[in-house]
């Protein structure tokens, strides 16, 4: 990782507090009749008021103008970006894989270069997922962009990426994970310039927020531990620019322009933070006897829905790690899923593919979708020596979610898409009962 110069508070969900000017930050009271420096006081909300306090999200800003202070929104162009209920195309039960997203040509800030593959549910009744990756080759200048249909998840595939947020700066990079609570503005900047591109996905979230899964019998420690996540300290800009705004209302993009910029927040306390997680960090579990845990043993945030343990969406890993299963098919088994899978890679290579899954890459699997790996590593893992072996050189990661996943036009037509993907399946030789053992 690059050595970052923004500063952290470190823990999730923690009721933190901090200020960008020694001061600013009221004590004992939230909105108390003076604020100090004539700051204004404002509450972001992550939940409902009246939420479970165990569930509750919060924070109370601190800044130098009311977020209030703005003209009408006005309708954006909606380029590539849709947004749930998913209806531009039909939804499909093809198993769907895309080759990277090309990074753009043209100067494309992280707005621009976003492009919607997918997704559930309908951000309106706060239920399902969009998913998105972008592609972009220079800062987000003077504009700025949040969400109201829902938590951003981030992950940074290509190029060193800063998350310039409201309640402070985030630099990010391939291996973390970036999450931008609902309505919180920020700007993506490309710190390297036009020649280096930046790349990820995005996981829009329109459920409950993401939290730490229980951990049941593994037992208090594992999987992402709490303390390894990092929200960044207030820093705020004073800057009386027009500065464009623009968010993500019911679907659709909106944009207004401030007379300033409105990441003008010096000071801040609550629970209701983004944060970044180093994805190196998480304490992976696995087998040490035989055959090959479900992969929910790598989840690494999840989003609840009103069923116990049927999540609305799931961010799951496949980090480096030690394979020592005895006497097991090692790379992921055949299965069709209730939940559907949408997955990307990171670095390197996936363990159930030889080929053609690429970083910057995609894959669909959607509900009862039969998959697996693919001939050339079924024939390498049935023939393997099993002895310990590192798993080293990859990370991909998954978005698991309890409803099918319907994708966009432009994914069902992208050039990107690869029209054989079915072909990995073909060719396995039958079983044949009348051998023994
Ligand atoms: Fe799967």
């Amino acid at each position: 990782m690059t050595q970052d110069s923004a500063q952290y508070l470190t823990g999730f969900g923690n009721h933190f507090a901090t200020e960008a000017v020694p001061g600013a930050l009221p004590v004992a009271r939230n909105s108390p009749q003076k604020t100090p420096m004539g700051l204004y006081a404002e509450q972001l909300s992550g939940t409902a008021f009246t939420a479970p306090r165990s569930e509750n999200r919060r924070s109370w800003l601190y800044r130098l103008r009311p977020s209030a202070q703005h003209p009408a929104y006005v309708p954006f162009d909606q380029g590539r970006v849709r947004s749930g209920p998913f209806t531009d195309a039909p939804p499909s039960p093809n198993r769907m894989r895309w080759d990277p997203l090309p990074v753009p040509e043209t100067p494309t800030d992280w707005v621009e270069g976003l492009v919607t593959y997918g997704g559930n549910g309908d951000a309106e009744t706060q239920g399902g997922a969009g998913i998105h990756l972008y592609a972009a080759n220079r800062s987000m200048t003077d504009r700025v962009f949040y969400c109201a249909d829902g938590e951003l998840l981030i992950v940074p595939q290509l190029g060193r990426q800063v998350f310039v947020t409201e309640l402070g700066r985030i630099e990010a990079e391939a291996g973390h994970i970036v999450v931008i609570p609902r309505g919180v503005r920020f700007r993506v900047e490309c710190p390297d310039g036009e020649g280096a591109p930046i790349r990820g996905y995005v996981c829009e979230n329109y459920g409950s927020p993401f939290r730490l899964p229980d951990l049941g019998p593994i037992g208090s420690n594992g999987l992402a531990n709490p303390r390894d996540f990092e929200t960044p300290v207030a820093a705020f800009e004073d800057v009386d620019r027009p500065t464009e705004c623009v968010q993500k209302f019911a679907g659709r993009l909106w944009t207004t322009t401030f007379d300033h910029s409105p990441i003008d927040v010096v000071a801040w306390h609550g629970n209701n933070t983004p944060c970044r997680y180093d994805t190196a960090r998480f304490n992976t579990i696995g087998t040490v006897s035989f055959d090959h845990p479900d992969p929910s043993i790598f989840t690494v945030l999840t989003s609840p829905s009103d069923t116990p343990g049927t999540a609305n969406v799931d961010f799951v890993i496949f980090p480096p790690r030690w394979m020592v299963a005895e006497d097991t098919f090692r790379p992921p088994w055949f299965h069709r899923n209730v939940m559907s899978e949408f997955m990307g890679l990171v670095t390197g290579a996936y363990d159930a593919k030889e080929g053609g899954f690429a970083p910057g890459g995609a894959s669909l699997h959607n509900c009862m979708s039969g998959h697996g790996p693919d001939q050339a590593s079924y024939d390498k893992a049935v023939a393997a020596e099993l002895k310990p072996h590192k798993l080293d050189n990859t990370l991909a990661f998954m978005f698991e979610t309890r409803w099918p996943i319907r994708t966009t036009d432009w994914a069902q037509t992208s050039p990107t898409m690869q029209l054989d993907y079915d072909d990995v399946w073909t060719g396995f030789a039958k079983g044949d009962v009348s051998l023994k053992g």
